[in-house]
């Protein structure tokens, strides 16, 4: 096995794994080493089936389970996919479900406005459109370095405040009252520490909603402010997709976004699986009603 920076302000890629036929022990700490140093991690050449992709996504700690809105709720996987689950057929363009998924084109961090946050996801190329449909990725870690002192000063101590009906609202999806009921915004330090190198990153992107005991409009200031620094092309690596290619960012050091595709004419299926972070804890008593 070999880890090669990516030609891209950040990033790595691992080559000679072969997933499907078992990660030993050792490989997987390699991998993870790579991870928490390069915050991105592609592998090519690997077609996963679901069973081979819970067990590998499971040596980095405990999956999530999907939502309700996503098609594959109740499992682990959270699919990002123009065709139906059940048919296979595509799904029309003005159906609530690809509505949904628009929200995949914001920045974001995956399931920041869960009480315990990510660590990181998973996503596997099972089908990828001819063109378009890139994966960006933008390094809030590279980010945070690059902010002056005072304003690093200034976030350091700020805790701030995440929800699903905040970022969906931001596209214009509304969720039922039954759904609503079961959503609540959540709190999280703005600015993290990875436990493996000290370095500090920020969670930020459509999630994010204000900053704790701010009035709002001055905390949608700070993130907007906070999120435009962070996706310029300098701390930004765009994953250009072949079948068969694995991708893991980091959640606690990364925002991504979907770009488009012709959903009208092409297919595309990509399988995520979401890793928890436990070492974020704590911060289930943080979750307060929205
Ligand atoms: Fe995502």
């Amino acid at each position: 096995m070999e880890i090669k920076r990516l030609d891209a302000p950040f990033g790595c890629e691992v080559l000679g794994l072969d997933i499907n036929s078992g990660v030993s022990k050792d490989d997987y700490l390699q991998v993870r080493a790579a991870f928490e140093a390069h915050s991105v991690v592609v592998i090519r050449g690997n077609p996963l089936s679901d069973e081979t992709q819970i067990a590998f996504s499971e040596m980095f700690g405990p999956c999530e389970k999907t939502l309700k809105g996503n098609p594959a709720a109740g499992s682990v996987f959270a699919r990002q996919s123009n065709l139906d689950i059940a048919t296979g057929d595509r799904i029309p363009a003005d159906d609530r479900r690809m509505f949904y998924q628009k929200a995949n084109m914001l920045w974001h961090a995956d399931s920041a406005f869960k009480p315990r946050a990510s660590l990181c996801s998973i996503l596997s190329a099972r089908i990828i459109p001819s063109e378009g449909g890139a994966t960006e990725v933008a390094s809030t870690r590279l980010a945070y370095e690059a902010l002056d002192t005072p304003t690093k000063a200034k976030i350091d101590p700020l805790i701030a405040e995440y929800s699903l009906v905040w970022s969906r609202g931001l596209i214009g999806y509304e969720f039922n009252d039954e759904e609503r009921s079961t959503m609540h915004k959540v709190r999280h330090p703005l600015v993290r520490e990875n436990p493996a190198n000290k370095a500090k990153s920020m969670l930020i992107g459509a999630h994010a909603m204000n900053i704790r005991g701010w009035d709002q409009k001055k905390g949608l200031e700070l993130l907007n402010y906070l999120l435009e620094h962070a996706t310029q092309p300098e701390f930004c690596y765009s994953h250009n997709w072949q079948e068969g290619d694995v991708l893991i960012w980091d959640n606690r050091a990364c925002v991504h976004r979907a770009t488009p595709y012709n959903a009208n004419a092409e297919k595309r299926l990509m399988q995520r699986t979401t890793i928890g972070d436990v070492s974020d804890e704590a911060f289930d008593r943080e979750a307060v009603a929205a």
